[in-house]
């Protein structure tokens, strides 16, 4: 009798209290199914309003309907190679623009912006003859052809901006250039180049290069130009500053630099000569695309350089415009972007400043926690009002879970099972969360092919002479018009092709260590005072 008070009543009989536990946990978990469900619907209910589209269905065939609204604002986007992001956002991008809204893609790899060039293309082709031109009018095209490329127009610095901030991110852009990480005193070197061509109005060849590092009498007669006093104190002592072994690794580091015949134009077109070639054009365009892709054309290293220099002027465009625009800016390959811890502060800061701008950065990685370095992820995550989450690792799908409803079960099952469900989510589905509504599962809307209506080779034509054209100029051209540039500033014995300028002077290295680091410091302020 005692022992069954003490088991079957009061502690219930075992087999009957599993079945118990069983129905009550069964009971419970449907009671949180039912919930998860609700929260849901109660999230696709907040996200749908005025301009929305269709960005898929739910498991059970329900839209999911996005507001523009919901998409203007910052985000990021990841999943592993192929799974499916660049569609995705090709979805997104076509419902924030149906309404003549602002985008801007700057594409490190160069498939997203395809997939953009070729439904672009196809529109231009369905269109009556009379209203191609005004379609090819919104766009605005940064890529590299044989004959062609946008020009950068690296040196002009933009009303409210400081000339030296522009020069440090300039030299920061290319500071990947080389596969060992330039010196403290290289870069500086650099940062005295560029500032001197903003200053003067210049473009930078390597012919000018050579004589800048390697020409003191090249350096007299500039330094005499120059409107910043500073600057031209720091021109004026170069050669203390810099050891002539340091002048000369960087003339060697601009002629690999500019070696290809797009790099030539880029750097070496001057802000005027930019005005000057490009085509006039009507309307102002409303869609950036921005290919940065290696081509045969442009080596890697120098796409990554013009990605980078194409999103410093991106964040600067819409730092300096006097009132807010909407506008969404798509970083593809973002860990490309922002390996330099200079840009990398820039972005971050736009991040936190530049939404009274209107303008919404969307950050897209194949593998965000090995790709971007932690302090930048850090921030980029914490700024991100969404998240589109294909198939991920681990580390990508636990940023979710706090998102998602749970399921009744504990916590160590629920991540078990979420982490695994993101390891082998099946290409076009999804995990979309805003922040602030549950989280969900969906399957993307089918992006439809234009190579089905129209031949690739003919839309990539279409794309190339009709649409990109108009941002474009010829890269021969401009090369002359930069020669005639270079023949009017530099006097034949000006451009050293020995080292025969090497005077006492050049090779005199500063006398102490603290010398140097007094000596960048300088230059770093310049750098800084513009922040
Ligand atoms: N919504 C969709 N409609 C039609 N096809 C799709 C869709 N989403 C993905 N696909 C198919 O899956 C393939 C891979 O998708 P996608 O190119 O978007 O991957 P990704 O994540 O951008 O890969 P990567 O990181 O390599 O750039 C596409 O080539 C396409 O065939
Ligand atoms: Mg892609």
């Amino acid at each position: 009798m005692k022992d069954w008070l003490l088991r079957d009543w009061c502690y219930g009989n075992a087999g009957r209290a599993y079945q118990r536990a069983r129905v009550n946990e069964s009971r419970a978990r449907s009671s949180d199914a039912r919930e998860a469900v609700s929260d849901v619907r109660r999230a696709l209910a907040a996200l749908d309003g005025k301009e929305s589209f269709v960005l898929g269905t739910l498991g059970d065939g329900t839209p999911v309907r996005i507001a523009s609204r919901e998409i203007g604002r910052h985000a990021m986007v990841w999943g592993s190679s192929g799974a499916g992001k660049s569609y995705g956002l090709h979805l997104i991008t076509e419902g924030w623009t149906a309404t003549g809204r602002r985008l801007t893609l700057v594409d490190p790899k160069g498939e997203t912006f395809l997939l953009k060039a070729l439904a672009a293309a196809a529109a231009y082709e369905s269109l009556p003859e009379d209203q191609r031109d005004a379609f090819a009018e919104r766009f605005r095209v940064f890529d590299v052809t044989a004959e062609r490329v946008t020009p950068a127009d690296l040196w002009s610095v933009p009303k409210g901006m400081s000339p030296s901030l522009l020069a440090t991110l300039r030299a920061a852009a290319v500071a990947e250039q080389s596969s060992h990480a330039f010196s403290d005193l290289m870069a500086y070197g650099i940062f005295l180049l560029y500032s001197v061509a903003i200053d003067l109005g210049w473009g930078v060849t390597v012919k000018i290069a050579r004589a800048f590092f390697l020409d003191a009498t090249f350096r007299d007669r500039i330094g005499k130009k120059l409107t910043d006093e500073r600057l031209r104190d720091s021109v004026e002592n170069l050669e203390t500053t810099l050891p002539e072994q340091t002048r000369k690794a960087i003339v060697r580091q601009f002629d690999l630099l500019l070696a290809s015949l797009p790099a030539r134009v880029s750097f070496g077109l001057s802000p005027e000569m930019t005005r000057e070639l490009l085509p006039a054009r009507g309307a102002k365009p409303t869609i950036s695309l921005g290919n940065f892709g290696p081509t045969p054309q442009r080596p890697p290293a120098l796409a990554k350089a013009m990605a980078t220099n194409r999103l410093i002027d991106v964040l600067t465009e819409a730092n300096v415009r006097p009132r807010a625009v909407p506008e969404l800016l798509l970083l593809e390959e973002v860990g490309v972007l922002v390996k330099q811890p200079a840009v990398a502060e820039y972005l971050l800061e736009a991040s936190r400043t530049l939404r009274w701008k209107g303008l919404s950065i969307v950050c897209v990685a194949q593998d965000p926690s090995n790709a971007i370095p932690k302090e930048t992820l850090t921030a980029l995550r914490l700024n991100s009002k969404w998240l589109l989450a294909f198939e991920c690792g681990r580390d990508e799908a636990l940023w979710l879970l706090p998102h998602i409803a749970g399921q009744g079960r504990s916590e160590s099952e629920e991540r078990r099972e979420f982490t695994s469900l993101m390891a082998k989510l099946p290409t076009q589905e999804a995990v979309f969360v805003r922040k602030g509504l549950t989280g969900f599962r969906l399957r993307r809307a089918d992006v439809e092919d234009p190579t089905r209506r129209y031949p690739r080779e003919r839309l990539l034509e279409t794309f190339e002479s009709k649409i990109a054209a108009r941002s474009m100029i010829r890269a021969r051209e401009a090369e002359e018009r930069i020669a005639r540039f270079e023949a009017t500033v530099i006097e034949k014995r000006e451009t050293p092709g020995a080292a025969k300028s090497t005077t006492a002077k050049e090779t005199k290295s500063p006398g102490s260590i603290d010398e140097f680091f007094a000596l960048l410091e300088h230059g770093r302020k310049l750098g800084e005072d513009g922040r």
